[in-house]
Parts: structure tokens; sequence; C-alpha cells
């Protein structure tokens, strides 16, 4: 390879990974983090590059790929007809080559010259292909990965938008229509109300709301979302129903669907562009979202001659637009703490109206962003909402700037706890030290303190840690072992009956008593993850032992770099090593510390392999073990010799199945591994 064939190989590479992740979270039920032009430009750098290094087209491109594989909840469905995707024009030159393209390849003749295009608002929801077998609705799928999407018909049905009988006289034997599931930007609202009133997650975008409330497993919830639907395009018909695209979508009105009132025929080139501008105009106050405009030559018959390159029709352009900006003033700059410290600045802004909605706020992401743009409170700003993310700033309008208003210092002390924070050394993140003195962090990192593989108690799950924090009985982790001492403020809350009560208290009792890896963990330092807590106990044996290291380490400001060898656990690197030093020498910390272990006792780390049956031994875990967690079981394994894996190979020596055993026990089988079910554990453990 050459150099420059290496750079291109490794880029295309990246982008492979990038844009597959970006369809995930765009295409799942999560919020997409970049704008669509960003994604587009990604999937157009990626094209560029294949066209320009054909033999480095990698077998995993997104080119090759029109959204993303089914999720494995709903059963596939492989659809008569490809579900295509379109290609994109940006600009007028781009509509421009369009039309040229169309011309030459049909060899259109003057006399049918301009070209009349069917132009169609590009509605911003979920493409939905609706099967009709004499004239029933039959069923329905989401498009997935062009080929195959996933059976949705039961939630299909409740949708109002959609017939369930065609109102054709002469309905064809078989009818798929295809448009878009959306849902209308005033019933977004209204669900984020709801979502926000019953404590649930907020959905980013009138879009994403629609794929989550469409791919639900249960069709009741569906129901209740209001989803609509455009129809704009068919696949498998079984009788030719028309000769124009203005023509089907006639018909497919009278069948009993939703067409959108905006479509129209557009002559030529510069009616086209004119009907774009029109559209792009009125976006903003259109009751739902549209990323562009989509171009369709009208004739069938012009159509079928046209056919399709890889994903997408000859016969059709998506003309997107560009994102919609708007100007305001940043009235202040907040700063907010999330859950692992990180202060991420926000920028408050006058009230103004971007894409149809009211924005007040813009992340600036980081001190880095805000001095590269130079943000200054006071300064009048570029804002920008493309379609799906949270809103941007843009730019700063300089000319705008009155005065010499002061550079925005970003805060070195946490806003919430007074906590000294830091920047990370390898980005630009700044962390708030505070860890569980900081309100902001403590409700989550408490929640995480008593978790399974931490200290474990039963009866406290997030919502009582939640409803404990909020009302002030709990604030750092030895509270929780004082709660003994609040039994009437504990028993007079809903649901929590004194039965209960009691029994969260003997949970927490059993707790007193714990191994020094459950503490690590539970502490929720950055990077120290069940197995580095574990690997840290093994090596200190001691709490006191790991402290004295790290403040040593500390005292001598030792390069980051030594740490590594002075922490002397070969599975540690710089940057846990750093996280340790940093959490452990904060003053609060030290407090919360030292206030916990006057209500626990820490039992030492142990660890003496013994010499055993399974000594060597590579061994899994697979089910529910009834007498032990699966955490407890594969630690007596490890201080038996044995090593643990967390999957089947044909290294794996033992399997050890626990009720509801599946994947791993099929597997065993296939590779012949010996298995042994829970009462044999039990007898092994109790042989030694
Ligand atoms: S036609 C073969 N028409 O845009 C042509 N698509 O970027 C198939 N879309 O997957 C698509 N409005 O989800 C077409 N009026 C419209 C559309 C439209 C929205 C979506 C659709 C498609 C995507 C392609």
């Amino acid at each position: 390879m050459t150099a420059s064939e290496t750079i291109a190989a490794t880029r295309l590479a990246q982008l492979a990974h990038d844009i597959a992740r970006h369809n995930a979270l765009y295409h799942g039920n999560d919020t997409p983090d970049i704008s669509d032009a960003d994604y587009d430009a990604l999937v157009r750098e990626n094209a560029l590059l294949e066209q320009q290094h054909p033999q480095l087209v990698r077998a995993d491109s997104p080119s090759r790929l029109v959204g993303v594989v089914p999720s494995a909840r709903f059963s596939k469905q492989r659809h008569a007809r490809p579900m295509l995707s379109l290609d994109n024009a940006f600009n007028d030159a781009d509509v421009a080559d369009f039309f040229d393209r169309v011309v030459k390849f049909l060899r259109v003749p003057v006399q049918d010259l301009p070209v009349v295009v069917m132009a169609e608002p590009k509605i911003d929801g979920l493409s939905l292909s609706l099967r009709y077998e004499h004239g029933q609705l039959a069923s329905a799928a989401t498009r997935g990965d062009g080929e195959e999407g996933e059976d949705v018909t039961a939630n299909v049905r409740t949708i109002c938008d959609i017939p369930q009988i065609l109102t054709l006289t002469h309905a064809p034997a078989i009818f798929e229509v295809r448009g878009e599931v959306y849902m209308a930007k005033p019933d977004f609202a209204a669900l984020n109300a709801t979502q926000a009133a019953h404590g649930e997650k907020n959905f980013a975008n009138p879009r994403n709301a629609a794929a989550g409330s469409l791919r639900q497993l249960d069709a009741s919830i569906t129901a209740k979302r209001p989803l609509r639907f455009f129809a704009y395009a068919w696949g498998e018909v079984s009788a030719e129903l028309a000769d124009t695209q203005s023509a089907m979508l006639d018909l497919m009105q009278r069948a009993g669907f939703s067409i959108n009132p905006l479509v129209r025929l557009c002559t030529g080139v510069a009616e086209t562009l004119a009907y774009y501008s029109e559209l792009d105009a009125r976006r903003a106050a259109l009751p739902y979202d549209i990323d562009g405009v989509v171009y369709k030559v009208n004739r069938l018959d012009w159509q079928n001659r046209l056919g399709q390159v890889a994903r997408a029709p000859r016969w059709a352009i998506a003309h997107k637009f560009a994102a919609e900006q708007a100007t305001t003033r940043v009235d202040a700059i907040d700063i907010q703490v999330g859950r692992t410290g990180a202060l991420t600045p926000v920028a408050r802004l006058q009230p103004v109206t971007v894409g149809g909605v009211v924005v007040t706020n813009a992340t600036l992401h980081n001190e880095d962003f805000i001095a590269e743009k130079d943000i200054r409170i006071g300064d009048t700003v570029v804002v920008q909402r493309a379609g799906d993310v949270i809103p941007q700033v843009v730019r700063v309008v300089l000319e705008s700037r009155t005065g010499a208003p002061p550079v925005y210092p970003f805060p070195h002390i946490c806003p919430v706890c007074g906590s000294h924070a830091e920047r990370e050394t390898d980005g630009a993140i700044m962390r708030c030290t505070g860890g569980l003195v900081c309100t902001a962090q403590r409700t989550l990192r408490l929640r995480h303190f008593v978790s399974r593989a931490a200290f474990d108690i039963e009866g406290l799950g997030d919502k009582r840690i939640e409803e404990l924090c909020a009302d002030g009985l709990i604030t750092t982790p030895a509270d929780i072992f004082r709660l003994h001492c609040q039994v009437a403020a504990l028993t007079k809350r809903d649901g929590w009956g004194g039965q209960s009560v009691n029994k969260l208290l003997a949970a927490i009792e059993a707790r007193r008593h714990i191994a020094l890896d459950r503490l690590l963990y539970g502490l929720g330092i950055r990077h120290v993850g069940e197995s580095t807590a574990r690997d840290l106990a093994k090596a200190y044996g001691t709490l006191g032992a790991l402290q004295a290291t790290l403040q040593a380490i500390s005292n001598e400001r030792t390069d980051i770099k030594n740490i590594q060898a002075e922490i002397s656990v070969a599975q540690i690197g710089p940057v846990v090593a750093a996280a340790l030093i940093a959490f452990f020498t904060e003053p609060h910390n030290q407090a919360v510390i030292a206030d916990l272990l006057t209500e626990i006792t820490l039992e030492d780390y142990i660890y003496e392999v013994q010499t055993s049956e399974i000594s060597g031994k590579i061994m899994v875990f697979t089910g529910t073990l009834e007498h032990m967690t699966r955490d407890e079981a594969e630690a007596r394994a490890e201080r038996l010799g044995a090593k643990i894996a967390k999957s089947i190979s044909s290294k794996t020596d033992l399997l050890v199945a626990g009720a509801a055993a599946g994947f791993k026990l099929k597997k065993a089988a296939e590779l012949d591994i010996a298995v042994m079910d829970e009462t044999g554990w039990l007898a092994l453990l109790a042989r030694h």
C-alpha cells in the first residue's frame, strides 16, 4: 500500500465505525449527537474516498447499507421489493445536474422537455411498508436495512391514518403502500409533557418520538401515541394502477391514505427550485418536521427505464434544507454538573424561534469550545438547530459586540459543591472532584454504591435512593448505615410499611462487614470497575495500604507515567492510576470514607489461591444460581485456582449452568464441554 492508500484506508475504517454508530443512534430510540448536515458530510467523504480508491471499499462500508440492521426484538420481514434510499442534492447546481442526468440517460426528445417532476416535502419520520392483500391490511414492516425490516403489523393497526381496508372498488390482489410515519409538532410537545409528568425520558425530537412509539413491543402503548402517516410510494403491486407519480398519489388518496397537501408538479429546474424556496420559507410554520424536498420524475415509464444505482433510484433525489439559524443574545453562561462530575457550560439565550421551536439554551460543550469561538456573556450569536440535535452556537457576531466584555472565566471550582474541579489530561472536560459530596452526583453515586456488585443492599432500589436523597435522609454512604435511627421517618412514607422497613434495615446490617473490593468498586471512582477493584484489593490487601501508596505518590508529585510502575498492579494503567490519586487525595472524599469506616468493618482481601480439582481450569458460569450471586461464584472459583471466562470457546474446561441457562449451555454441548449444575457446583465447593 502507498502512504496515501494507508491514510485513506485508516480514514475509511474510522468512517465505517462512526457512521455505523450514528446510524444506530438515529434509527434506534436514542438521541443523535450530530446534525444531519454533519452526518451527510461524513457519508459524502466516505463516498469520495471510495471513488478515489475503489480497491479499498470495505465489506462493512456504510455505502452498502441503506439503514441499520433490524433490531432483534421484532420478528423480521423481507420486503417483496427493497426499500430504497435517496441520493441528496445540497444546492441548486446538484438539482440542475439531476435534471441533466435524467435527460441524458433517457435521451428525452425535445418536445418532452423540460422534464416534469413531482415535488414532495421530505417528511422527517420513518418509512414504513404496508402490504394489502385483496384490499385488507396483511402486514407492515419498517425499512430496516432496506431488504429486511421489523414486523410492526400489530402496532400499525393502531394508527388512525392507516386504513385496515382500502376504499377502492377494485383493490388489486397485492398492493404495498409505502410512506412516512411521523408525529406532528404539537402532539410531540404534548407527549413530552406527559413523559415528564410521569418521570420518563423526553424524546429529543418528533422523529425519535415516532420511532420509539412505533417500535413498542406492547401495541397498546403505540395506540396511545399520536402517530400519523403520509403515503408517497409503493412496493409490490399486482396490477398497473396508473402511469404517473401524481396519478398514483391520487389513487392512494382514494384508497384511504393521507397524501401531503403540499405536493406539486414542477416543470423544469427553475420551477422546481422556486418550489424549494417556497417550502423552505414555510417550513418552520408547518405542523410537522420536514428536512428537505424530494423530486421524482413524474412519468412512471421513465422511472422504470431510469432504474436504480446501488441503494438509490436514478429517478428521484432529495434536496436537503440547510440547518435553520437565528441570531440572539447570550444572557448568561451556566455550568451543569453531570453524573460523572463533568462541568458542562450552557448558554442561556434570549428566547428565539429556530425552525418552529423556541430555543432558550444551547450547549457550549467545554472550555475549549468557548475559547475557540470566543463566546462572551452579552454577545450576539448565531444559533442553529439542525432537525434533531440540540441547538448549537455557530459563531459570535463580532460586529454586534459592544465594549469589551471580559473573556468567560471557566470555573475551577464545582458550582454545586465547591470542590476543586480538574481538567482531564486527555480531553477538554473539566470535572468536579467532589464525588459523593457533590449533590449533583450524589444520587447517582449512591445508587451505584448500593448496587449488586458493590454493597448489594436489597430493598434499596433507585427509586428509594432518590426519595431518601430528596428528603435529606441520606447524603453520604455512611448515612445508609445510620438509617436505623430514622425508623419513624421511614415508616411514615408511602409504600414503606413497617415490615418492609425492617427488612431493609436487616439488609443494611448484613452489609456492615464488607469485602475491600466491593467498597472500592462502590465508591464509584472513575475507571474503577469491578475487575479493577478486585485487582487493587488483591494487590494491596487493605484500604490503608492502598491509601498510603497513593498519598506517597501524590506527595512526591511523581510523573503520571511512573505511577503505573509504583502502583505495582500490572493491570492498572496511568489513566486509572491518575483517577485513583485524584479521588483519594480529595479532602471531601477522604472525609466521606473516614465517616463510612466508622460504620462498617472492612474485610481485608485474603486471596490465597488454593490447589483444587479446578486449579488452572478455564470456567464459565451461566444462568441463575440460587445459592450465591454469579460474582461470588466466580470469586470462589478463582480462589480455587480456576480462571474465569465470559464466553464459551473450545478452550473452556467446565461450564456451571444455573437455572434458565440458554445459549452458552447449547454451545457447550456442541463443543463437548463438561457441564455442571448448581448442585454439582455446591458439592465441589464443599469438597474444599
Ligand atoms: S421516496 C425510492 N418520498 O426519506 C424512493 N421518501 O432519504 C423512496 N422520505 O427512506 C423514498 N418523505 O423515509 C420519499 N416524499 C417522500 C419522502 C421520503 C420522506 C424519507 C423516506 C426515505 C428517506 C430517504
